[in-house]
């Protein structure tokens, strides 16, 4: 892995600076009478890091631009078995060249083939007819299919829109037409058609985003289909002229039936765009929208759909008859309140409760004296249709036990429960927990469930024994009960909950062996505990992070090591030492995973995520305070501090940076990633057989070939440098003379280029210019000369000065302006204090 990290730097170094007169791959339009064959022998074909493979047949770049560009051909992610005709958005240099497998991932924006896959050797024609595809058989699986036409050429536009023209240029058919799941800039989607996703939860669920001549919304495809997201325009409008939203520059603009041209009936605003942006309906019924950012790829800066239940209020959020309360899934019933009873509902997955519940009878229709139904109070359902019946709540619950096809009373009142609102849906979602002093309503759900016939349900809600926590008893009609048969019920419960207990106990004997020290995982349970990898946090040098949950609801971040070839041997002793350290400014390592080629390292949660994106703020709202910068520094001297004198082996961090701070909910800072240097790749003794960590934040003595603790303590120097600043220590987007922070800090040693977008950090001249000197300090070009990590932490508390003669002529470090000539270097490592033997992996 090192070795194609190193590859990586030099791909790295040579991509960025292009020869004048490299070759030009910018082809936008192809003309008819051309077949383009789905192999590695497309021109453009790029394996990306995230797995997924692009072979480009048309591009449109521009010349001297870096950054995402359209493009449109064959796209494959994983297992690339399979393929689909799509326009893409992709990361290209100043040659229009896609050759960052690293950066900017393929987006895909259109696909011709979203559930026909196609496979390699598949053709697409482009012949005077239309387009074609066929898969490798020769089988058609998809054409624009146009009559009569005679196309002259296929072109890629700016806008990333496929077009089909004839000889007047005049379009016959494009992309734009037949959305699949996502819309960019520009892009109408009109009355008939629709954004659809595939639901990721079990289940041929799909979700769906449509424009009526009533106005936009979302919905879940049950029959008929019942909707989370409704932009109703208001007003009688009667005109037959389509409707249609269109995605703008800071809005999703909805026209409907042209009252006046241009001007939208109701606009739902999305973030202005600073740069490329396009929005996606997702599997989980989210429609966000993603912009580029030279610093951080692809984010997302909003999510549209999302009202006031927030998360909850999107159907699948806890699968099918969960209840979701703030974020959290549970079943109805007995079962899932946690009390005594086993008769409703269990969770599909004890370990990943957002899936949903299912019955544990099912329901069936020859039975229908046995179907009872399980009173839940204070929950309420996403969605209630405009056409509903006014009644009392029992009628309510008996119109639904009446009707076999009714799978719940959904009832929701004012004061009168003689009146109020009955639906009766056929199929189930996620249930909301009702937060009246919000709704301002009651709302109960009774869900219907099959009984079997020897359990007679009034024993159980007659018996205080019984009665559980939560509020879920069973109604229904009474059968008969003998004391006998609730006594043998009662008996029977009573042994199933021993036996529960037990099984408990062995779980958690499972879950924590050593108390303090790392939980080993089965590979099995963190994919359900991620959801299977759905929601990737970011992606670090040691391999792409996911979040996940814990059965108890604790969120986790599961890192995916990669570069298997190399893991040593002594994993799992490594693991363990990391696994021992615990600084609160240190990210604790809750758990692992060794499991075949599989390693993955399970780490607390942190919610406020890296510090990157806090001091290279995109928003004027973000953008942090003085004390909490101050705070966050100290945080950060005092991990280093930790893991280089206090804790019982030294770890030298190698790789520090804002992405490898984190920020917990209070922004307390906390050091991610240390000791992962150990994990992987060092084969044995002194000699590192290539560098680590990033350009930018490298100590120049990797160029010389002694590595210490120092090295920390220099990227520790430009990390602070960066906060005070608020940019980064490289950066492009300044003019020349400003690119380097550390040349300007060399200059004017520190005067000047405090972070300016903050009044507050302008109030605090003084302790951010004696921040500077701190940094300065550690930035020392003799490492013997920077303080330790200790001597930061005593100067941060006041107690001691900063060295006053400080030599401000900084040897620039690594940056990626380094060549890799420099770079070809074997690495030794050593102590500062020549005394002690060894470090990185000696004992202390
Ligand atoms: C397409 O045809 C036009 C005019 O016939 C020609 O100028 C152009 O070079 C052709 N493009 C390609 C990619 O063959
Ligand atoms: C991409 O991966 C495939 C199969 O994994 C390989 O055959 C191909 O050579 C790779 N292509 C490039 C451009 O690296
Ligand atoms: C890739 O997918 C194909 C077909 O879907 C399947 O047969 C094959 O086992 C998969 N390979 C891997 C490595 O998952
Ligand atoms: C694709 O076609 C080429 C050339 O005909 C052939 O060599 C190759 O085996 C084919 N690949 C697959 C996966 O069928
Ligand atoms: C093309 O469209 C015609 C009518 O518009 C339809 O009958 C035919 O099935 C379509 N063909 C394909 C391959 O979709
Ligand atoms: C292709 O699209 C671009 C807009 O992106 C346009 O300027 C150009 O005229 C189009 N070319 C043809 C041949 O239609
Ligand atoms: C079509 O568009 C191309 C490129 O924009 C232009 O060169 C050409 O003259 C146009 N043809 C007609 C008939 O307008
Ligand atoms: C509304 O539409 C109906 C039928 O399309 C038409 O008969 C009626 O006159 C229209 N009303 C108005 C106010 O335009
Ligand atoms: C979007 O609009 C804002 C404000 O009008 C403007 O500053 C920005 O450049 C626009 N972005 C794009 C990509 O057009
Ligand atoms: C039962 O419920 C379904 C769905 O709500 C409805 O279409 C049907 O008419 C009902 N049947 C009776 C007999 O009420
Ligand atoms: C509740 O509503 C019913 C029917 O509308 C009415 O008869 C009854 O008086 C109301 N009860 C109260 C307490 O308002
Ligand atoms: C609940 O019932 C299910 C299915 O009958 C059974 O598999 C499960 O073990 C029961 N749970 C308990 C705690 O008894």
């Amino acid at each position: 892995m090192g070795m194609c990290c190193f590859l990586y730097l030099i791909y790295l170094l040579c991509s960025l600076f292009d020869p004048i007169n490299a070759e030009k791959f910018d082809y936008p339009i192809a003309n008819v009478s051309t077949t383009w064959t789905n192999s590695l022998a497309l021109e453009h074909s790029v394996n990306f890091t995230d797995g997924s493979s692009v072979r480009a047949i048309l591009l449109r770049g521009a010349t001297g631009f870096y950054g995402p560009s359209f493009a449109c051909g064959f796209y494959c992610n994983g297992n690339c078995s399979s393929f689909h005709f799509a326009v893409f958005i992709v990361y290209t240099n100043s040659g229009s060249r896609i050759t960052n497998p690293n950066l900017g991932f393929p987006q895909l924006v259109w696909s011709a083939n979203p559930n026909k896959p196609v496979k390699e050797n598949s053709t697409l024609d482009l012949t005077k007819g239309g387009l074609a595809l066929r898969d490798a058989d020769g089988v058609l699986v998809w054409s624009t299919n146009i009559t009569g036409s005679n196309i002259v050429g296929l072109n890629m536009t700016e806008t990333g829109n496929l077009v089909l023209y004839d000889s007047k240029n005049y379009t016959l058919w494009q992309s734009f037409d037949d959305p699949t799941d996502a819309l960019v800039p520009g892009q109408k989607l009109v009355l008939g058609k629709s954004l659809t996703a595939m639901a990721n939860k079990a289940g041929d669920n799909s979700f769906a985003l449509s424009v009526t001549n009533t106005g936009l919304f979302a919905s879940i495809n049950s029959d008929p289909p019942q909707f989370y997201y409704q932009e109703e325009v208001t007003g009688t409008k009667n005109s037959t002229k389509p409707s249609y939203v269109r995605f703008r520059n800071g809005s999703l603009a909805l026209f409907i039936l042209s009252a006046e041209p241009n001007k939208p009936d109701s606009v739902i605003s999305t973030p202005l765009a600073s740069s490329m942006q396009y929005m996606k309906l997702e599997s989980d019924g989210h429609l966000k929208v993603y912009e580029w950012s030279d610093l951080s790829g692809w984010i997302v800066v909003a999510d549209l759909l999302t009202g006031i239940l927030a998360e909850c209020g999107y159907p699948l959020v806890c699968g099918n008859y969960g209840i979701c309360s703030n974020g959290q899934c549970s079943c109805p019933g007995p079962l899932g309140t946690g009390g005594d009873d086993n008769t409703t509902f269990r969770q599909l997955s004890a370990r990943q409760p957002s899936l949903g519940c299912s019955r544990i009878t099912p329901l069936s229709c020859e039975d229908t004296k046995y179907h009872r139904l399980v009173d839940l109070n204070d929950i309420m359902y996403f969605y209630s249709p405009p056409d509903i019946t006014r009644t009392d709540i029992g009628s309510c619950k008996n119109a639904c036990l009446t009707n076999c096809s009714c799978e719940a009373a959904l009832f929701q009142y004012g004061s009168n429960s003689s009146d109020g609102d009955c639906y009766l849906p056929t199929q189930v979602f996620s249930l909301v927990n009702n937060v009246k002093e919000e709704t301002h309503y009651n709302s109960s759900a009774f869900i219907k469930v099959q009984v079997s016939p020897v359990i007679p349900s009034s024993s159980p809600s007659s018996d205080p024994k019984f009665k559980t926590a939560g509020t879920a008893t069973i109604v229904g009609s009474s059968v008969g009960a003998t004391v006998g048969v609730s006594l043998l019920v009662f008996v029977i419960l009573f042994l199933i909950r021993k036996k529960k207990n037990v099984e408990e106990e062995d779980d958690e004997e499972y879950l924590d062996l050593v108390p303090g020290m790392p939980t080993r995982f089965a590979y099995e349970d963190l994919k359900l505990a991620t959801n299977n990898f759905s929601t990737q946090l970011g992606q670090g040098g040691f391999g792409s992070v996911y979040e996940g949950a814990l059965i108890n609801g604790t969120k986790i971040a599961v890192k995916c090591l990669d570069g298997l070839g190399q893991v040593k041997k002594s994993f799992l002793a490594e693991v363990e030492t990391i696994g021992s350290v615990h600084h609160v400014n240190l990210v604790r390592l809750v758990g692992f995973c060794v499991d075949k080629t599989h390693r993955l390292l399970v780490y607390e949660y942190m919610c406020n995520g890296s510090l990157e994106k806090w001091i290279f703020p995109k928003t004027e709202e973000h953008i942090l305070d003085w004390k909490t910068r101050q705070s966050i520094i100290s945080d950060i001297a005092k991990g280093l501090t930790y893991l280089h004198e206090q804790c019982r082996q030294k770890i030298v961090h190698l790789d520090i940076k804002p992405q490898n701070i984190l920020l917990d909910a209070n922004f307390n800072a906390k050091v991610s990633d240390f000791g992962l240097s150990k994990l992987i790749e060092r084969d044995g003794g002194e000699v590192m057989t290539t560098m680590r960590g990033t350009p930018g934040y490298m100590a120049p003595e990797w160029l010389s070939s002694v590595i210490t603790e120092k090295v920390d303590v220099y990227s520790f120097g430009i990390v602070v440098m960066e906060i005070v600043c608020g940019r980064k220590n490289l950066d492009r987007s300044q003019p020349e003379e400003r690119m380097h922070l550390l040349r300007l800090l060399k200059e004017d040693k520190g005067c000047n280029i405090i972070d300016k977008n903050s009044d507050d950090m302008l109030l605090h001249r003084e302790e951010t210019t004696e921040m500077m000197k701190v940094a300065a300090w550690c930035l020392q070009s003799d490492f013997a000369r920077r303080p330790s990590m200790s001597v930061v932490v005593k100067v941060l508390e006041g107690v001691m000065e900063v060295e006053p003669s400080l030599d401000y002529n900084f040897s620039s470090g690594i940056t990626p302006m380094t060549t890799a000539k420099d770079l070809d270097k074997q690495v030794q490592f050593r102590d500062s204090t020549p005394l002690l033997p060894s470090l990185l992996s000696g004992p202390r």
